[in-house]
């Protein structure tokens, strides 16, 4: 494996994400409206590898979403990189997720006609109508970084799922994102795929300074991560930074629980 392309130096430490008294609700103004989100306050700064945990139904992708700009909040505020995004249209929205967030989710949606590489080179060709050179050699040493050099050329059938998860997380950095959501992007692969996986996204976050979100249910992996953000019913029940060699306990699973 080589190491990822050289990219931009990101200044690390600005604020990415600032989110305020944040509320969502499903379904508002029919009988089977709901509130998933109660209310959040949540900062995230360029270059933090934050684990989001908590029970299911929690709202954990839900709040994923709304960070993605694939979902509009119901009240209160959220800037990305400093900019409010209720008052973006569609268009600005689209362009904002095509150049500041990547995303990885369980199944990895690659679209089974097309090669790996294709696969990866796909968010230029949606975005631009076309791939440049460049951007083909990119997806070339991205997927040659995550150890797919030898399958470029194949379909996502003819791969394993801990391979077309690399060629997923390949997509997810071809267009350089400062931020990528990734929405249980272990949750369909086996213990030594997921640890494999989860060692790439630490890799590529040390040598990029990307910045992760990872929605994942398993201790052992966000003990990996460098911070810890637990969803609650909709809250955030704790946020703290994680000790390294210490696995966390959620506290919705803790018999100590406050
Ligand atoms: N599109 C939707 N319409 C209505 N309700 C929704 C919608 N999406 C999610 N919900 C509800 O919002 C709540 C939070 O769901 P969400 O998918 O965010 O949870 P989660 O924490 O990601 O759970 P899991 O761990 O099972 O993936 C749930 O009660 C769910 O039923
Ligand atoms: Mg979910």
């Amino acid at each position: 494996m080589n190491a990822l392309p050289a990219t931009v130096t990101r200044a690390a430490g600005g604020e990415l994400i600032a989110l305020d008294a944040v509320q969502k609700s499903y379904n508002v103004g029919k009988p089977s409206e709901a509130e998933v989100l109660h209310g959040l306050d949540l900062r995230i700064h360029a270059g933090e590898f934050v684990a989001l945990m908590g029970p299911s139904g929690s709202g954990k992708s839900t709040l994923l979403n709304i960070l993605g700009l694939l979902e509009p909040l119901t009240s209160g505020s959220y800037r990305l990189q400093g900019e409010a995004v209720q008052g973006l249209n569609d268009a600005a929205l689209t362009l904002r997720r095509r150049h500041t967030l990547g995303f990885v989710f369980q199944f990895h949606h690659l679209l089974p006609a097309f090669s790996a590489l294709e696969n990866v080179t796909l968010p230029a060709l949606m975005g631009e109508g076309h791939v440049s050179a460049a951007q083909r050699e990119r997806a070339r040493s991205l997927l040659d970084a995550v150890g797919l050099a030898q399958a470029m050329d194949k379909r996502p059938g003819e791969l394993s799922g801990g391979m077309q998860q690399r060629v997923a997380i390949a997509r997810a950095l071809v267009m350089e994102p400062p931020l990528v959501l990734a929405d249980e992007p272990t949750g369909n692969l086996d213990t030594a795929s997921s640890a494999e996986v989860f060692a790439l996204l630490r890799r590529i976050h040390a040598e990029r300074g990307t910045s992760f979100i990872v929605v994942t249910h398993d201790p052992r992996l966000a003990a990996r991560c460098d911070r810890l953000v637990e969803l609650v019913d909709g809250r955030i029940a704790s946020d703290a930074a994680i000790v390294p060699g210490v696995e966390p306990v959620p506290s919705a699973l803790s018999p100590l629980r406050a």
